[in-house]
Formats: C-alpha cells, structure tokens, sequence
C-alpha cells in the first residue's frame, strides 16, 4: 500500500518486500548457472540495486505483475552474468574496486568510424600505435551494427543489433578488437540506438506482418488526429529533408512515429517487452567487450501530448532501471548520454534528480562545446561564462565528455534568458553564429555550411570540421601564413578547453592532423541530402604522414593535441568529478575556470579568445601557491603589473607548483 505521508518510504518498503519475494529464486537460478561465489556477488549487487531498478519499473509500468516483469528481468540478469567471459568479470571486479576509472586524468578519448579511420575493424587494431601517440583511453567507434541498406543516417537506422555491419567485419572481430584494445589500456565504447529501429528491423517486418504483439513495440495511429495533435508542441529534428514526426506505412496501415528519418521508426517504452528487448541488447553488447554504451537520442524515449516529448521525467525512469540492471551483470560498463539539450536538462542525465539515482556515468556536454564556438566568434566570453555557471552541479561520480566537434551538426543551445543576461538577444546570436560559421558574416574566418534551415523559424545549425570552421582552410586558400598561425591558435585553444574543463576530452578523428571540409559525399545519392559528411572525411594517409614532419600543419596540430594530452594525466586537478567554476574576468575576451582538488591544490585556465594581447587582474591567482603555466616551458606565464598577460588566442593552465 501506498505510505501517503512518506511516499518515498512506502516505495522503499514495497522494493523491499519485492526483493524479498524474489530473491530466493534468483538465488536459485545463479546458484544452478555460475557458483556460488558468483552467486554471492551478484546477490550483492542485487540487494544494493534492486530499489533503484524497483522504483522506476514500478512508476513506469505499474504495479500489475511487477513481480513478473522484474523477476523476467532478472533471469536476463543472470543469465548474462553467467554467459560473462572471465576477462571481462575481471574488469568489473576492478571497476568495482575503482568505480572512479572514468574520472581519471588520464582519460583522453577518440572519435571515429572505423572505416573511415582503418578501412574495417580488424584494421583499427593496427592504429593503436597511432591512438598511442594521442594518449587515448577510450575509443568510440561510430555506429557499427548492422543497419539497413541504402541511406541509413550514418547507421543510425539499425536492422540487427546483435550483428557487426557486414562492411566493417563481424561480431567476432568486434569481440577481438575490445579485447586488443583492453589489453592496451582502452575502452570501447559503441553506439546503442535505444531509440529507434529502422523500418526492416525484424520486429518492424513482424508488425508490417500484422502481429499485435510486435505492433505495439511501437507507436501507431490509425489517423491523423493523434499525430496533428502532438506535432502542435513538437520540434522538427531534420525540418529540412525528414519534415514532421510520423511517417504513413501502407504495410501497418499506420502512421508509425519516425522523429528522425522516416526510416527510423521510434521505439514505444511504455510497452515492457520493448524494455526488456533492449535491456537484453545492452546485455549482449556488454559481455561482447564494449565497455561504454553511448546512448543515443536518448531524450526522445518517453512521449507525452502537449510537450516536445523530450526529457520527459520517465525517460530519466528507463535510464535509472537500465542501469540498474545493466550494473548487477556487467559493473564494469559505463552508460554514455547523447542528450543534446538545453543547460538545465541536460544535467539530470547524471543523475542530477530531484530523486539522487545512478543514471548516466558520462554525458556530452553540450553546452561547453557551443559556448567555446560562440566566443570564439565573437571574442568575447562574457556569454560563455554566464552560462556555464548556471549550470547546476553534476553527481561527484559522474563525468563530462569534453569535446569541441562530432559528427553532428552545432545546434546552437543559447538560452534567451543567458543572452539577455549580457545583452544579446537569443535569436540574434544565434542568427550572428549561423551567418559567422556559414561564412556570410563579413569577415569571418569559418567555412561552414548551414545545417537544416528551417525558413520558417529562421533556425539552422552548422556542418563543417573544427579546422574548418577555425579557419584553417580559409587561410590555406589564401596562403597567408598570419592567418593560419591564428586559425591554429584557434584550434588548439578549443581543445585545451576540453582537454582542461574537468571530463574525458574527446578528440573527434581528422581534427588532429586538421582535415578540412570533405565535399565528396555530395557524389553519394544516399549521403547527398546530408552536409553533416562535410565534417565526416577520410583519414588522410598523407596527413598522418606530415604530422611526423616539422613545420607542417599537421605536426604543429596533433603535437599541439598529443601534448594537452601529455600534460592533462599529470594534473591530478583535472580529474573529473570535481566542480569546474567558470569565473568573471575583467577583459570580456578572456575565459577563466578554476578547478580544485582537495589533494592536488588549485588549477586556474585562462583562454584568451581575442587576436590581440590581452590581460586580466591577477587576483584570479588568489590562494594559489607559486603558481606556474603547466604548458609553458619551464612554467613560465607573463605576470607584471598585477596582471596576468595572455599572448593572442592563448592558452594557460595555471597550477600550484
Ligand atoms: C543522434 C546521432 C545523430 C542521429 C540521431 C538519430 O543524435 O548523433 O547522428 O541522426 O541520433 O539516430
């Protein structure tokens, strides 16, 4: 019964008599299938988890045979941890003696498909040396399960996932590479599309077939009166080539809910079986190796009429169970949000609740990459420092992804409320950062193109790669040496932000050796439509060759990378997990944060986004013990005048000697 006066507590009680009820029968079933020293660990985990996947399961689908639903979950649970390779117990152990492994300094990641960085997956395994030199610990590799044939929104439209995309090799290869890697000190980290199938995934072919049971896996209308009803308060994602949220199917007789192609038909989580289907994904996927699960679209999992059906409270709900029960099988693995939403929505995807439950251990952080183009526009960071200290605290446990490109376009986050704060009007930032970026803004150093215009709301977002749109391809053409100085300052002051700002810096594949926009997918009928293959190129042999090279572009960019990386594992401040507070400096160009850690001391950065000397009160120093530039040559910073002087487009890290 519900305790009204303490409904928390009457929740607490009710997980308790579940698991009471349901524990001996675990106990019974991991008993016959792994030992029982296996037994007694995972009945550990069980009782430490259970009210968090209790109490989501139980608002999400009610309490008719909970019981049922949880205990089906369960045996998935145990029957995974059973199927478990030894190796990969052992790195839970290990994760479970240090669940901060995430948070470490040393974490530097890597962005990339694995065709287009090795040619296939048994390929990548001979670029470690390569990722070596970059000091990466975690490797993303972009989709890779099998999606459908033709346009497949770069394999986002997934038929099977349970199976390697045939291109780039098999489940095998997948498990061998997770393992080379392991071996080397990197995690592997995969794209789970919970969101959506595509429309010839099998449960897609079954509902077309006209089984009830595999209809309801997802959301169908017979008419339009629901569709016209939700599309009122929903947003468009791709307006411009996937207009509208529903997509008529003659098969189903239906219109089915497509948010983003109208291949891509979205998932409907108030139905359990389509819960338990993907938990069994996840389940898979973690005993094949792959250490992080980047959840994709993960906002959209959860509808509701009147809203735009993203960031619903009970998708919060679906990630809190998941993890749950990914946790008591596979410890060891860590859950990555793709949320790209606004400051204040964004958080709670680290499980920054009202309610305070594991959620995601990783999420991009979104805001960070938009403000750091925002200033770099318009030199100035007042806005960037605004908006990054409103943002509400992340969970201590839980990390940043840092990044300044993927392979999505830049959406520009910019609350009305924050421009307003410094002035600026919301829309007409945003308009100056699409005219900037798309290179209409008289001046502007970038290359880009518009992503997705949508000529009735005036909204766009921006393509191109980071050396693009930092201007290293404009001052190539122009063969102006200044000019390309300035656009690699550019470069690298973007990524020592996300090497320093307190999260696992990923550097998206190409921006090392500063691959420009690549044009060529406008040859592919299938990738045409979609100018995010503008910042999706090649690896280009030649440029990793010039990067060996001194005073080539390419040497001075990846070493100018490789040594953030360098630099970054021995500062135990920048360490995640830890507060990173953005703080007011007397020049408008200039950004400072200040990091501590209780042990290591203070790190203070200074980024100056102007192209001229610039300097600030050095009161930022205050309680900061002989204070050196840990990227400068033997430390050394500018410091005369009681200011600290920063060289134009300049980077310091200041911390305690
Ligand atoms: C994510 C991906 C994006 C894709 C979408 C639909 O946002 O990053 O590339 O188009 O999900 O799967």
């Amino acid at each position: 019964m519900v305790d009204e006066l303490h409904p928390r507590r009457g929740a607490r009680a009710r997980a308790d008599a579940a698991l009471e009820r349901l524990r001996p029968r675990i106990r019974a079933r991991a008993r016959r299938r792994i030992g029982r020293g296996a037994t007694e660990v995972l009945l550990a985990r069980l009782d430490r988890r259970f009210p968090d996947v209790h109490g989501p399961l139980e608002q999400l689908y009610g309490a008719e045979d909970l019981d049922g639903l949880i205990e089906r979950l369960l045996r998935m649970v145990v029957d995974a941890s059973a199927a478990r390779p030894h190796e990969l117990r052992a790195l839970d152990y290990r994760r479970e003696v240090n669940p901060d492994w995430h948070l470490s300094e040393r974490q530097v990641g890597y962005v990339c498909y694995a065709d287009r960085f090795a040619g296939s997956l048994d390929k990548v395994a001979d670029r470690l040396d390569y990722l070596g030199e970059l000091g990466v610990t975690y490797l993303h590799l972009m989709p890779l399960l099998q999606p459908r044939q033709g346009a497949n929104d770069g394999g986002y439209a997934v038929i099977d996932f349970r199976s390697v995309d045939p291109r780039l090799g098999d489940m095998d290869d997948l498990e061998r590479l997770a393992g080379a890697l392991r071996g080397r000190g990197i995690s592997l980290c995969i794209d789970l599309v919970l969101n959506h199938t595509a429309a010839e995934h099998e449960w897609a072919e079954r509902a077309k077939a006209g089984d009830p049971a595999y209809r309801d896996y997802y959301h169908l209308f017979p008419d339009r009166t629901l569709p016209d009803a939700f599309e009122r308060t929903l947003l468009e994602v791709f307006p411009d080539t996937a207009p509208g949220s529903f997509t008529w199917n003659p098969a189903l007789d239906a219109w089915v809910w497509t948010s983003f192609y109208e291949f891509q038909w979205d998932l409907n989580y108030t139905n359990p079986r389509v819960f338990a289907e993907m938990l069994d994904v996840m389940l898979f996927l973690a005993n094949r190796g792959v250490e992080v699960l980047r959840l994709d679209a993960a906002p959209f999992l959860w509808k509701r009429l009147g809203t735009n059906c993203q960031n619903q409270p009970e998708v919060h709900l679906l990630l809190q169970a998941f993890r749950g029960l990914v946790s008591m099988a596979a410890p060891g693995v860590a859950f990555k949000a793709e949320a790209i939403v606004p400051p204040q929505e964004l958080v709670r995807y680290l499980g920054a609740n009202e309610r305070l439950r594991a959620e995601c251990d990783l999420a991009y952080h979104n805001s960070l990459m938009v403000q750091l183009w925002s200033s770099l526009a318009s030199r100035d960071a007042r806005l960037m420092t605004v908006a990054l200290s409103r943002m509400t605290p992340t969970p201590p446990t839980t990390s940043w992804v840092t990044y300044v490109r993927g392979h999505d376009d830049i959406g520009w986050a910019v609350t009305d409320e924050d421009a307003g704060t410094v002035g600026l009007g919301g829309f007409g930032h945003r308009q100056f950062l699409n005219d900037f970026y798309s290179g209409r803004f008289p001046g502007s150093f970038a290359r880009g193109a518009r992503f997705q215009e949508n000529l009735l709301t005036g909204d766009a977002r921006i393509s191109g790669t980071a050396a693009s749109l930092a201007g290293i391809e404009l001052a190539l053409e122009l063969g102006d040496e200044r000019l390309l100085d300035a656009a690699v300052r550019r470069l690298l002051l973007l990524y020592s932000v996300a090497f320093s700002y307190g999260g696992i810096p990923l550097i998206y594949m190409g921006d090392e050796v500063a691959l420009r926009n690549d044009l060529s997918y406008r040859e592919h009928p299938e990738l045409a439509p979609d100018n995010r293959w503008l910042h999706r190129p090649l690896l280009d042999e030649a440029a990793v060759e010039r990067r060996q090279r001194a005073g080539t572009l390419e040497h001075r960019v990846f070493h100018g990378i490789a040594r953030l990386a360098q630099v970054r594992r021995t500062l135990a401040t920048l360490r995640a997990g830890g507060r990173t507070e953005p703080l007011p400096a007397d020049d408008p160009a200039v950004f400072a944060y200040r990091r501590e850690h209780p042990a290591a001391g203070r790190f203070l950065g200074l980024v100056n986004f102007s192209d001229t000397e610039r300097s600030v009160d050095a009161g930022l120093l205050a309680g900061m013990d002989t204070p050196r530039d840990a990227l400068a040559p033997h430390g050394r910073f500018s410091l005369h005048g009681g200011r600290i002087w920063l060289p134009r487009l300049g980077t310091c890290w200041l911390t305690e000697d």
